[in-house]
C-alpha cells in the first residue's frame, strides 16, 4: 500500500529504542527523511536519518535547538515514555517526590515538543503529531500512579492541541499500548519483584503472561512493530479525517 509519505520529513522524540526505534524503522521503509532525538546514542540509526541529536526532552532548550537545526517538518512523532520504578500499590508507595520526574519525561516533555515544532508546522499548513500514551492513562492504574496521571495528561493535551491545530491542518492523536516487550516493561516488572519475598518472586515472561491474560481479551503481547505500523498509516492521508483521537493498540485491553 502506498501510504504517500515518500520525500516527507518526520521528527521522532525517543527513536533509540523499542517502540520509537520501531516507529522511526518505519517511516524509513516509506522514504521519508528522519530527524530523531534521544537521551542515548545511537550508532546505527535508520536510512534517511538525516539528524540524530543526543538530548534530554525535560530540557526545553534542548528540544527547541534540535528543532532548529533539523528545520521544517511534515510529522513529528513523541515516543519518550518512562515510570518511576516503584510499584505503586497503594499509591503511598510512591512517595510524591518521585512525581515530577515521570511527570516531566512522560508529559512536559511532549508539550515541549509540540512547542518547539508548532511553528515549523503551522507554517507548513499540513501534518500530523502523535504521542505515545498508553492504557495506563485511560483508567486508575494500581501498576504507577504518577505514571498514568501523566498519560492522561497527554491524552487531554492530545485532545487541546487538535483542536489549535486543526485550522492549520495539523492533525493530532495518541496511540495507546498495552504491553509491549520493551525495557520500559521490564523495569516495570523489576519494581513489581523488588518488594515481595524471594521465594515468591517470578520471572519477566511469567509475570506479563499472567498480566496480558488478566488484563487483554487477544491473550498477547503487543510488538512495537504494530505500533509502527498504526503511526505511519495515522500520518498518511487515508487518516486524514482522524483528530483528537486516542488509538488503543492493546489486544482489547480497553474498549470504548
Ligand atoms: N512498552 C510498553 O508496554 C508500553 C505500554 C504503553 C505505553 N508505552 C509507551 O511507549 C513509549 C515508548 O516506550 P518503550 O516501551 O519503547 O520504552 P523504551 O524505554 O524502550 O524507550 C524509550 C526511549 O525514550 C528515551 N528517553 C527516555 N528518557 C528520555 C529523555 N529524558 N530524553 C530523551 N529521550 C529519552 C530512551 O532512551 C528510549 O530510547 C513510551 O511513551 C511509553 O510510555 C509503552
Amino acid at each position: 500500500m502506498n501510504l504517500q509519505l515518500q520525500g516527507q520529513t518526520v521528527a521522532i522524540l525517543g527513536a533509540a529504542q523499542g517502540i520509537g526505534r520501531a516507529i522511526a524503522e518505519s517511516f524509513s521503509a516509506e522514504g521519508c527523511r528522519l530527524g530523531l532525538f534521544d537521551r542515548k546514542a545511537d550508532p546505527a540509526p535508520p536510512t534517511g536519518t538525516v539528524l540524530f541529536r543526543e538530548g534530554d526532552v525535560t530540557r526545553l532548550e534542548e528540544v527547541t535547538s534540535f528543532a532548529a537545526d533539523l528545520g521544517p517538518i511534515d510529522h513529528l512523532v513523541y515516543a519518550v515514555g518512562g515510570g518511576s520504578g516503584k510499584f505503586g500499590f497503594p499509591f503511598w508507595n510512591v512517595p510524591p517526590s518521585a512525581w515530577a520526574r515521570v511527570l516531566e519525561l512522560n508529559l512536559i516533555g511532549a508539550v515541549h515538543a509540540a512547542h518547539a515544532f508548532a511553528p515549523v508546522l503551522t507554517e507548513r499548513g499540513e501534518g500530523s503529531v502523535l504521542f505515545v500514551v498508553s492504557v495506563a492513562g485511560q483508567m486508575g492504574s494500581q501498576t504507577d500512579p504518577p505514571y498514568s496521571a501523566a498519560k492522561a495528561g497527554l491524552i487531554n493535551f492530545t485532545q487541546c492541541a487538535a483542536k489549535d491545530f486543526a485550522p492549520y491542518n495539523i492533525r493530532v492523536n495518541a496511540l495507546s499500548p498495552g504491553m509491549v516487550k520493551t525495557a520500559l516493561n521490564e523495569a516495570v516488572w523489576a519494581a513489581s519483584q523488588a518488594r515481595l519475598p524471594e521465594a515468591e518472586r517470578i520471572d519477566y515472561e511469567l509475570w506479563a503472561q499472567r498480566k496480558i491474560r488478566a488484563t487483554a481479551p487477544l491473550g498477547r503481547w503487543q510488538t512495537p512493530g504494530e505500533m509502527a505500523a498504526v503511526s505511519v498509516f495515522l500520518a498518511s492521508p487515508l487518516a486524514r479525517n482522524i483528530t483528537g483521537q486516542t488509538i488503543n493498540v492493546d489486544g482489547g485491553q480497553v474498549m470504548h
